[in-house]
């Protein structure tokens, strides 16, 4: 069955004529922790995790901003932060003295942010659920770099890069990702589409994971949306022109398909007028 959220998204087939790669050099083995070591585990529920070995590719930005506007579809979102970071907490207006579990609300759905790792993490996403915090309808995991989020069996895994460096990283990180799970490459900051494409395809083939997608624009680094991050305000509240309102279609592509998870045969709700505080004006606001 197509999927109605699919269009934003631009596959990556595995071309029958793709030369075949040396076998991946035996330098390194990523530790796959056991419990999540099969390939065919799914979560207990519809989990998307944003995930790269580069620290500082706009993560915690990307899984939080997701979380909301999943949350203002009307679903219940557990956020799952599986670092010791507080930002995320910050980003979504959360104080350092509200409990270990908060909730907010974000129209009509809600997003509750718990801290775990390992064990923990892979116990709420794969055994017992999450069912001791609350009911929920997705869950969205924030990783730090370096936590093997790409290990995950079953998700959906958006993991953004913005150089060759982070390239480099994500292909063995790619190279450990179960063939369950689905991967939407994201390249942040601004690159040429044709570059960006060409990037796009060759971290995929050197990765050998046979599915996945990447998101056609890179998303643009812009001072309104850092600023705003940076005073814990929220992007979908930002007026949506020039490289900003790239930014948030970016993001809502990436909120559609994680969506696609939860709801197959919808697609993502528009965003209520009150749930962006900034109204945009069609052929003013920059969308020449
Ligand atoms: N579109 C953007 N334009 C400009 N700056 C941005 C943008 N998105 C995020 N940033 C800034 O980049 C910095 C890193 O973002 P973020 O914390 O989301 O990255 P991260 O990958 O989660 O980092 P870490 O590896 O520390 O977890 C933040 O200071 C944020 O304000
Ligand atoms: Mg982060």
């Amino acid at each position: 069955m197509s999927n109605p959220n699919d269009r934003h998204m631009n596959r990556l087939a595995t071309s029958p004529t793709r030369p075949s790669l040396a076998p991946p050099r035996a330098i390194e083995t990523l530790p796959i922790p056991a419990e999540a070591a099969s390939d065919t585990a799914v979560p207990r529920l519809p989990t998307t995790v944003v995930s790269s070995w580069k620290g500082g590719v706009w993560k915690t930005c990307i899984s939080a901003s997701i979380a909301e506007r999943l949350a203002f579809a009307g679903l219940d979102v557990l956020y799952l932060v599986t670092d010791d970071q507080l930002d995320a907490r910050r980003r979504l207006g959360i104080s350092e003295s509200d409990p270990d579990v908060a909730r907010v609300q974000r129209g009509a759905g809600s997003i509750t942010v718990v801290g775990l790792a390992g064990a923990h993490a892979v116990d709420v996403l794969y055994r017992s659920g999450p069912g001791r915090f609350g009911k929920f309808d997705a869950i969205i995991v924030d990783t730090p770099p370096v936590k093997k989020g790409g290990c995950l069996p079953g998700v959906l895994l958006i993991a953004p890069t913005d150089g060759d460096d982070a390239s480099a990283n994500l292909i063995r990180m790619l190279r450990a990702t179960p063939a369950n799970t689905d991967v939407v490459l994201v390249r942040i900051d601004a690159v040429p589409k044709k570059e960006w494409e060409r990037d796009a395809t060759t971290i995929h083939d050197a990765s050998n994971h046979a599915g996945g997608s990447y998101l056609p624009g890179p998303l643009p680094r812009t001072d309104e949306v850092r600023e705003a991050l940076n005073r814990g305000q929220s992007v979908w509240t930002l007026p949506r022109r020039g490289p900003t309102r790239e930014f948030i279609q970016g993001v809502e592509s990436l909120a559609g398909a994680a969506w696609a998870r939860v709801r197959p045969d919808t697609t993502l709700p528009l965003l209520a007028a009150s749930a962006a505080s900034a109204v945009h004006i069609r052929g003013w606001d920059g969308d020449a």
